[in-house]
């Protein structure tokens, strides 16, 4: 069979070569990497295993019955990542711009089903020019049953989206509902409509860089969750994000060694905290003298500076952590920071990753902005997906938490486990300053030396509500802590809520303020 043999390497070759060798240079050339190449980087070596290596187009149209190559424009397969399942879909720029054709769809459609039956992440790696602009309707038919899917295993698998060249159009609605993307800076963008559009119909002279790069992405829209610098740093941020997370939503997290019994005490956190009530502090220094060693791994950094979401090992397990910012805007909440932390919440709750949350909060932030742009609905996301999360959930107060945000911020009246209290917590409906204006108004006004008269009241209410003994009074608060012990209370208190069950009424779904 030598002669049968050899057709079949022939094959094999020319697969690999994908549009062929100039157009895999100009890849090159961009500072890119082939679709292989990336699945090199991505799984574990040796371990990929390709499937419809030979699959072609069925186009006859504008002269693409003369222009065939094996895979049309996508890698599909499955692997392992640190010994894990994945499956993965690499789209190829060299074979027509990784352009979406009817059985390029169909290769992805291919291995999210084996994912979904098999229960294991999908990593997409996107480069592609869009729909295959000579197939029609056929190709956004391709799209949309990739779309389904993507929803279908929304909550079920873990989906992430590695943008690495152009997403433009209909092709952004993948990665916008799968959990994760990620861009690498000046490779990558995504737009719905490119410049050229843009440009006619609102008249914006603006670069594809600063309408859907990565930068844009991380910071103003917070479409993007991660910025990369290069290729390689985007798939080892890929890695790095799946040790933190399960195989499936029925599936625990992977835990890391951890030796139990040290000593775990942590002096340095008891000098975080300013004296002064309105002065900033760090919340990741909070958050790095709480977990383990260097465990800290920030989701949306650039974004929504406000809050800070991100997954952490306590005592080896893997987390979900929230906090409220204090060296940005007060840690004030807004909506872009409600809507971050929302979705934040939302997925470890899908994938039983227990949630810490670190509380300094003020309150919403006030004005016309926040108010027209609804606040409203955007921070009742936060409080519903808060309300909803069935996963063993833990607050710590370090300092502020006022009015509706100190219900919102995972109180146990939403179904917290716990909640802690450092002595420097404030838990009140407001500021003393601004409480004593209000109930004090009159009295203030009519005192001979107005100013003392404030003060006089601010020092008043300040002893009454500026500390956490009222809310541990009636129990909202179970215990106040010393910053020093609060890795060791964490760690017992997980550990006590290891088996926790919960669920929520039968319903079909919620309906959750969009
Ligand atoms: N359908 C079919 N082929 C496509 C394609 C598409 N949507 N997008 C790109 N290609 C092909 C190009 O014809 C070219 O083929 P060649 O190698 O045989 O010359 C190849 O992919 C590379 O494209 P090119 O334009 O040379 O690359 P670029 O890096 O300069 O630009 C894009 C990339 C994506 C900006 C550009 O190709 C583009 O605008 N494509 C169309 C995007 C679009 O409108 N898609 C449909 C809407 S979803």
């Amino acid at each position: 069979h030598a002669e049968k043999f050899a057709v079949l390497e022939r094959k094999n070759q020319e697969a690999l070569l994908g549009g062929g060798q100039t157009r895999i240079e100009a890849q090159h050339k961009k500072g890119k990497l082939t679709a292989r190449e990336r699945i090199q980087l991505l799984i574990d070596q040796g371990s990929f295993e390709e499937i419809g290596k030979f699959v072609m187009h069925r186009t006859k149209d504008f002269g693409l019955d003369k222009e065939y190559y094996l895979g049309d424009g996508v890698v599909t397969g499955y692997g392992t990542i640190q010994g894990r399942l994945v499956y993965v879909y690499a789209q190829d720029f060299t074979v027509f711009g990784g352009a979406l054709s009817e059985t390029h769809a169909e290769k992805i459609c291919r291995i999210m089903d084996l994912a979904m039956k098999n229960g294991a992440p999908v990593i997409g790696l996107n480069d592609s020019g869009g729909a295959r602009i000579q197939e029609g309707v056929i190709s956004l038919a391709g799209y949309a049953e990739i779309f389904y899917r993507n929803t279908l295993a929304s909550g079920v698998i873990p989906q992430i989206s590695a943008i690495m060249g152009p997403c433009a159009g209909g092709a952004v609605y993948s990665p916008a509902i799968t959990d994760f993307i990620m861009m690498v800076e000046n490779t990558s963008y995504m737009f719905v409509t490119g410049p050229n559009v843009v440009k006619t119909v609102t008249h914006e002279n603006v670069t594809a860089e600063e309408l859907g790069g990565a930068s844009t992405h991380s910071i103003k829209s917070g479409v993007t969750h991660f910025a990369c610098a290069n290729e390689v740093e985007c798939i080892q941020s890929i890695k790095k994000l799946l040790s933190y997370i399960p195989q499936n939503c029925e599936d625990d997290a992977p835990r890391v060694a951890y030796e139990a019994n040290q000593d775990e005490s942590r002096s340095a956190l008891n000098g975080i905290v300013p004296e002064n009530p309105n002065q900033p502090y760090d919340m990741r220094e909070v958050i790095e003298g709480v977990i383990d060693t260097d465990s800290f791994f920030e989701v949306h950094r650039n974004f929504a500076e406000n809050i800070v979401v991100g997954f952490a090992r306590l005592g080896g397990r893997s987390i979900g952590i929230v906090g409220n910012q204090p060296a940005v805007l007060a840690g004030v909440l807004d909506i872009h920071a409600s809507t971050k932390a929302a979705r934040f919440v939302r997925f470890c709750d899908s994938f039983n990753i227990p949630l810490l949350v670190f509380e300094d909060v003020p309150g919403f932030m006030p004005g016309t902005d926040q108010e027209w742009n609804g606040i409203i609905t955007n921070g009742a996301k936060l409080l519903y997906a808060f309300c909803e999360a069935t996963v063993p959930r833990i607050t710590v107060i370090t300092r502020k938490a006022y009015g509706g945000a100190y219900d919102v911020m995972n109180s146990k009246h939403i179904g917290a486990d716990m909640n802690y209290a450092w002595p420097t917590a404030e838990i009140a409906v407001m500021g003393a300053k601004g409480a004593a204006e209000i109930i004090f108004k009159r009295e203030i006004a009519e005192s001979a030396d107005p100013e003392a008269k404030l003060q006089e009241k601010v020092t008043e209410y300040t002893n009454k509500f500026a500390n956490p003994y009222r809310a541990a009074h009636r129990g909202y608060i179970d215990e106040v802590i010393l910053p020093e012990q609060t890795r060791q209370k964490l760690l017992k208190a997980f550990q006590m809520l290891e088996n926790k069950v919960d669920s929520l009424p039968k319903k079909k779904h919620g309906n959750i303020p969009l």
